[in-house]
């Protein structure tokens, strides 16, 4: 199939190509390079800098790469995801990321692209009361980031439903680790994600990391997070893409592990490797003591189901980091 990745020069969108085009799949990608970097892009990918909210410069990718061959999906991975940056921000967050998937939807309409993957987040969920999320938990965001996702998500049902097209709406968890090549991972300036964080403070990049609460209500007192290997969720993707284009259908679907692990496990999985300096502070607002994902519709639907564990997870991330001295 010929597939337009816009935001595939990120962190996630990158590994998705690398397993589209392994799996045979023709890709353009499309990239405003924000916060993604050129050098991430497949080389047997096609590439175009643009930016999803110029509708007419959209328009004019698309229309040229489906004069040679119609695009079968397209997916979106071109977001602004940093939490507290959409707290001070709100107006970037909601022109980025909603204005930016209803232009994207108006040029699929007018190129007849029917099928549309949709990276979403477990942050649409916001304080999960029960601690694992299905599906059909409630979603109530506690930011704008989670707001925008969710805002996204309910837009594309809107213009399925008119314009008979068919979704598949991923929110992913904890995403972590690096490609098996060592040629891609998540590279970039202020990176707060804790694996990353954990990682580099055991090369000695962080002189010290802080970890935010010791006292939740978990079984040694920190957050639980459910952690996903990047790999693992770009190869959701091929799934996914494969499954609604085929039996014409829409789906929301989880991915996660459907296992927890706390700050103190993920420290320690790094401390079979080097040592990390860390300290304990105060909890952060609004950062609910467990999130798990219930990864039973993947399972059912897509037959996909994680095939790396946490140890896969910080060692692809460690190698990549040594590599690359980030
Ligand atoms: N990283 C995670 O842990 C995580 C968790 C849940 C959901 N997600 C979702 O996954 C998606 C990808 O996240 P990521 O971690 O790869 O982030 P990223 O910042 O690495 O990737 C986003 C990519 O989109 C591009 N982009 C942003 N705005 C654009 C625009 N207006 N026009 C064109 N390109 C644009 C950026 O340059 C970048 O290459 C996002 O939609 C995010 O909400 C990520």
């Amino acid at each position: 199939m010929k597939v337009c990745v816009i935001g595939g020069a990120g962190y996630i969108g990158s590994h998705t190509v690398y397993e589209l085009i392994d799996a045979g799949h023709e890709v353009v990608v499309v990239d405003n390079l924000s916060t993604g970097l050129r050098d991430a892009v497949h080389k047997k990918a096609a590439f175009y800098e643009g930016d999803i909210t110029d509708f007419r410069a959209l328009d004019e990718i698309i229309a040229h790469e489906s004069s040679k061959k119609p695009f079968g999906v397209a997916m979106h991975f071109a977001a602004k995801i940093v939490v507290p940056e959409s707290v001070k921000n709100p107006s970037l967050y909601y022109y980025n990321n909603v204005e930016g998937v209803r232009t994207m939807l108006d040029v699929m309409v007018k190129h007849n692209i029917k099928n549309i993957i949709f990276s979403s987040t477990a942050a649409v969920y916001g304080e999960a009361k029960e601690g694992v999320c299905t599906e059909e938990s409630e979603t109530k965001p506690i930011n704008p980031y989670g707001e925008t996702k969710l805002a996204s998500e309910k837009m594309i049902d809107w213009f399925a439903r008119a314009y008979g097209m068919n979704y598949c709406i991923f929110r992913y968890f904890n995403v972590a680790g690096a490609h098996k090549t060592l040629e891609i991972g998540l590279l970039r300036d202020h990176l707060t994600h804790i694996v990353p964080v954990t990682i580099q403070t055991a090369l000695g990049i962080r002189k010290k990391m802080t970890v935010f609460g010791g006292d939740y209500d978990t079984e040694d007192g920190t957050c639980v997070r459910d952690y996903i290997h990047v790999s693992d969720i770009a190869y959701a993707h091929v799934l996914g893409m494969k499954h609604i284009a085929e039996k014409n259908v829409s789906e929301v679907i989880n991915l996660g592990s459907n296992q927890g692990f706390s700050v103190k496990n993920i420290i320690s999985e790094v401390e079979k490797h080097y040592p990390v300096n860390h300290e304990y502070g105060a909890r952060r607002e609004g950062d609910p003591a467990k999130l798990i994902a219930s990864n039973k519709r993947a399972k059912e639907i897509l037959g996909w189901m994680p095939k790396r564990d946490l140890a896969e997870i910080i060692l692809s991330d460690l190698q990549f980091r040594i590599k690359h001295k980030k």
